[in-house]
């Protein structure tokens, strides 16, 4: 029997659960339930992943502590996975006592080992919010190609990297003021030092070849540079001893995670701790997405490896999710979150159509919608519930035949074929194990057909020969869900039901069973629907699409409702000349204020480009909270005369539709619009 810890990568506590998350949770949950089904020890553990600046920015604009945002965005992740069947052996959180002893722990060790070195940095400082600014939280112009508005790590647009001090016209994301480069000092983690070690082991069958290659090349070329591993305080996380008003970074702590978390899972069940993760014999499998792999292929290695620990037997390393070959988006409804799918179709569709999908290669994958609707449509509730529901019927009162009935091999036929779907299961190839099982369905239809026990049961003479051929079927049938089991828990749990007889172990398909009896079928899966996909889509649609031709999916359809429009009829014409008196610009609001007394307005500083300002008061505050608007790039009236208003002088105003309250939508421009353009 093998030991084996699994994880997935830990959640941001400051995001809800969406179908691009649910990939890697469903792969390692399908992973996971194949080794409890083949009797080997194994335990899943994930948390979420609480600390960093994100999280205090959104605790601040909900008005309410950290810990009361984490822990209620804990529950919300939770009532997701459980949602999905994904089942984890304990779930933590990073901002945990066990978490900080660890992290205690690991960085003594790097310490001892001499590989932690102080340095003085030049970095951005909010002097409005008295505080340093995280990568993100500053937006400028991209030193590289000039794409306006860029993030401080790396350019959408062109994809270079740089430090948020080489952007050209930093900007505040947090307070909309200009930042000040201040020093401060940072602690790093010496990487070099460790080149040898980690060469070798990123190079020793752990990780897919696509990365092994890749990070391959990396090491010969560059000498690895030294991990920041400290943040200046304000920073939501731990402090690092000896070291006052500095955190760890969020990503030294994340990881550390996994191992705090089997901790916590230990003390609850009596466990050894050193028999996980100081013990050779014990597997490691971390499940993860492209994008992190620098973190679990290099720093993490290196922590584990300094301090002591199991080092990860396999790091399982998957691509994106793209819906209708587009990366998700909110705009055109495919950004879809797992409560909202919840509400509409069933988890064991969305499960079943990933397993298709995924390989043992670090590949994106797809999510076309239409396929999604045949695939279940025909291969689970065709080819496989179908072959229970067209015979379980008919032996309700006879149960299973006692002797197994000659099906010219195919049970055997079906048995035969457990250890090769098994090492595609073990490979992470679930779409060719998909495929193996769905080929042996399509010998079992024939069987039922051929019999037609809907004709035997006809005729009374017939009723031996009428429960052997349902005895083969649900025979058959069974052993298609012993192997669709990992992926299709809840149909797994409903056929043991069915026949009295749970479905505990791999093995179980070897043996036909016989001489029980069989239960009143009860409904085992839906159709899909394909209106429920649409409404889903519908439903997750955040603003209108921006082009129709860009609409990944035939399927969701655009009918919108003429209610707005019936409320607000089209006014009187006017001429072009009349149209182009008014000045329309694009602006970006550098700062949102809250005018405390005002009960609709927000104050909002609006740039032209260059030094040119304007302020205006926008009656949006029903509907958008101040810090989030900072930034962003919208549509102004330029040549509105000023007007006074109780709070000050409106140089202008912002647009927007819908009718007011929290429907109100302001316009903005597609990204790359620059302040000061006309609008025209
Ligand atoms: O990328 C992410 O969503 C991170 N929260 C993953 C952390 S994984 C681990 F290292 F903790
Ligand atoms: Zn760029």
């Amino acid at each position: 029997m093998r030991q084996i810890l699994v994880t997935s990568a830990l959640p941001y506590a400051n995001g809800h659960i969406h179908i691009g998350h649910l990939v890697e949770y469903l792969q390692t949950d399908i992973w996971v339930r194949f080794q409890k089904l083949r009797g080997h020890r194994c335990i899943y553990l994930c948390a979420d992943d609480t600390h960093g600046t994100a999280i205090t920015l959104r605790a601040n604009q909900e008005g309410r502590s950290e810990e009361e945002l984490i822990a209620e965005m804990q529950s919300s992740h939770l009532t997701d996975f459980r949602g999905f069947g994904i089942e984890f052996d304990h779930y933590g959180s990073t901002h945990s006592p066990e978490n900080h002893h660890y992290c205690n722990q690991i960085w003594q060790a790097l310490l001892d080992a001499d590989l932690v070195v102080t340095r003085e940095i030049e970095q951005l400082y909010d002097t409005e919010k008295s505080t340093f600014l995280a990568d993100r939280f500053v937006r400028g112009t991209c030193p590289k190609c000039g794409a306006p508005n860029q993030p401080g790590d790396n350019c959408d647009r062109c994809g270079a990297t740089y430090t948020p001090a080489d952007l050209i016209d930093p900007i505040s994301a947090l307070s909309g003021t200009v930042p000040e480069v201040r020093q401060a000092t940072h602690w790093f983690v010496q990487l070099e030092k460790l080149h040898g070690f980690l060469d070798e082991w990123t190079q020793s069958g752990t990780l897919p070849s696509e990365s092994a290659n890749y990070l391959k090349g990396f090491f010969l070329n560059e000498p690895l540079r030294d991990w920041d591993v400290s943040r200046p305080g304000p920073y939501f996380g731990f402090e690092i001893p000896n070291a006052q008003g500095n955190y760890w970074y969020v990503w030294f702590d994340a990881p550390i995670g996994y191992i705090s978390t089997t901790k916590q899972w230990c003390d609850q069940h009596g466990e050894n701790f050193d028999a996980w993760w100081h013990n050779p014999a014990c597997e490691i499998h971390h499940f993860i997405g492209k994008d992190i792999q620098y973190f679990h292929t290099l720093f993490w290695p290196a922590m584990l490896h300094v301090a002591g620990f199991n080092l990860p037997t396999k790091v399982h390393i998957h691509g994106f999710l793209t819906v209708g070959g587009a990366k998700m988006s909110k705009s055109t409804g495919t950004f879809v979150r797992a409560a909202k799918y919840l509400e509409h179709l069933d988890p064991s569709f969305l499960r079943y159509y990933y397993a298709t999908k995924l390989g043992s290669r670090v590949e994106d994958i797809d999510l076309n919608l239409e396929e999604f609707v045949a695939r279940v449509n025909s291969d689970l509730i065709g080819k496989v519930v179908n072959l229970a529901s067209r015979t379980a019927k008919f032996v309700e009162s006879t149960g299973l035949s006692a002797r197994y009935p000659d099906d010219g091999g195919l049970f055997e036929s079906f048995a035969k074929q457990r250890d090769l779907i098994a090492e595609c299961y073990e490979a992470g190839d679930f779409g060719k194990a998909m495929r193996a099982i769905l080929e042996l369905a399509d010998l079992a239809n024939p069987y039922v057909e051929s019999h037609a026990p809907w004709q035997l049961r006809k005729d009374p003479s017939q009723a031996d020969a009428l429960q052997d051929v349902c005895t083969v079927a649900l025979n058959l049938f069974r052993q298609l869900v012993i192997y669709l089991s990992p992926v299709l828990p809840d149909l797994a749990a409903k056929c043991g039901r069915l026949l009295n007889d749970p479905l505990t172990s791999w093995e179980q398909v070897a043996t036909p069973l016989l001489g029980t009896p069989v239960a009143k079928f009860e409904h085992m899966m839906q159709r899909v629907a394909p209106e429920k996909v649409t409404a889903m889509i519908e439903e997750s649609r955040e603003q209108a699409p921006a082009t129709f031709s860009n609409s990944p999916q035939s399927i969701a359809t655009f009918d919108d409702a003429g209610d707005a429009l019936a409320a607000a009829p089209i006014a009187a014409e006017i001429t072009i000349d009349e149209f182009s008196k008014i000045d329309l610009r694009v602006a970006r609001i550098l700062a949102a204020e809250e005018i405390p007394e005002a009960k609709k307005l927000l104050k909002l500083t609006l740039s032209l480009g260059g030094t040119e300002r304007r302020t205006v008061f926008a009656g949006i505050k029903s509907a958008y909270v101040a810090d989030s608007l900072t930034g962003k790039l919208v549509i102004m009236v330029a040549n509105l005369a000023p007007r006074t208003m109780k709070f000050g002088v409106s140089e202008g105003m912002v647009l927007a539709a819908g009718p007011g309250g929290s429907d109100i939508f302001l316009l903005s421009p597609d990204s790359g619009a620059q302040p000061g353009q006309r609008v025209q």
